[in-house]
């Protein structure tokens, strides 16, 4: 088969190999240029649905349409050349049937040409994961706080508080892995289950509030940068962009009202 262009982009099997390694580092990012930035640091951008709540002011992520997913996916995959870019299947997308979920994930894989599809869901998505594995789809499962389950759980909690708890978290980690997911993300889950979990499976575990035991850690990119309103106690802000961009469009506006830009001279070339 003739190539006519070979890409240098990380793969999902290449993320699997990384078990037991270098911690992997992983991103959400809706737009090609914090892509572009994230691209040089981090193996892995995930295209969240999250995007519903950050980007969109949604309440939760269950409104996301699969075309929005597939127009952000786009974005991110023209900002990023090298991480290997993943994106979320929406609520409503892929629970109805295995066909509904083959068709859908096709859909974001060939639109955007991303390299993978992320699904929420343990033990309830196994077959689903192994149906798409099967028919060359690869799968990042995500369990735990589930945010598509929100109005199942009653709110965003911490999963996995009590031990009685533990049983069936740990079912759906075996089961996903089991499945042929590439790569689980364990959401909001307590420290000593987080751990027990990632030395279990074969398979990578990417924490997001799930402590250092993880394998990987994922963080939404607009909470670690200190623009997002309200963050989880989890989450270290290791920006302050919210309160750098509210600084420069107060500038801007001063010097607007003021008359102090623009400068006469200047001309639409770009700068060096
Ligand atoms: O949608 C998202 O951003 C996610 C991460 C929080 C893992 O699923």
């Amino acid at each position: 088969m003739s190539v006519q262009k070979m890409s240098k982009r990380i793969t999902a099997p290449e993320i699997t190999d990384r078990k037991g390694g270098a911690p992997i580092v992983a991103l959400t990012s809706y737009h090609a240029h914090t892509a572009a930035i994230a691209d040089k640091y981090v193996d892995f951008i995930l295209v969240g649905d999250s995007l519903g709540m950050v980007m969109h002011g949604f309440d939760s992520t269950l409104p996301v349409p699969l075309d929005l997913m597939i127009l952000h996916g786009r974005a991110v995959m023209r900002g990023a050349k090298q991480a290997l870019v993943v994106v979320d299947m929406p609520f409503g997308s892929y629970e109805e049937s295995h066909a509904q979920a083959f068709r859908n994930a096709a859909r974001v894989m060939k639109e955007t040409e991303c390299g993978a599809i992320k699904v929420e869901g343990g033990k309830r998505m196994a077959d689903t994961i192994h149906f798409l594995t099967e028919r060359g789809i690869p799968v990042m499962a995500h369990i735990g706080l589930t945010p598509q389950f929100i109005n199942v759980f009653g709110g965003f909690k911490t999963q996995g508080r009590t031990r009685d708890k533990w049983a069936a978290i740990e079912e759906d980690a075996k089961a996903v892995a089991d499945a042929g997911a590439f790569a689980v993300v364990l959401e909001a889950i307590v420290e000593p289950l987080a751990k027990k979990i990632t030395k279990s499976l074969a398979i990578p575990t990417i924490g997001i509030g799930a402590s250092a035991a993880c394998d990987g850690q994922i963080l939404v990119m607009e909470d670690m940068l200190g623009l997002s309103p309200r963050v989880p106690k989890f989450v270290k802000e290791f920006g302050e962009v919210g309160k750098a961009i509210e600084k420069a469009i107060s500038a801007y506006a001063d010097e607007v009202r003021a008359r102090t830009f623009p400068l006469s001279e200047n001309t639409y070339e770009m700068k060096d």
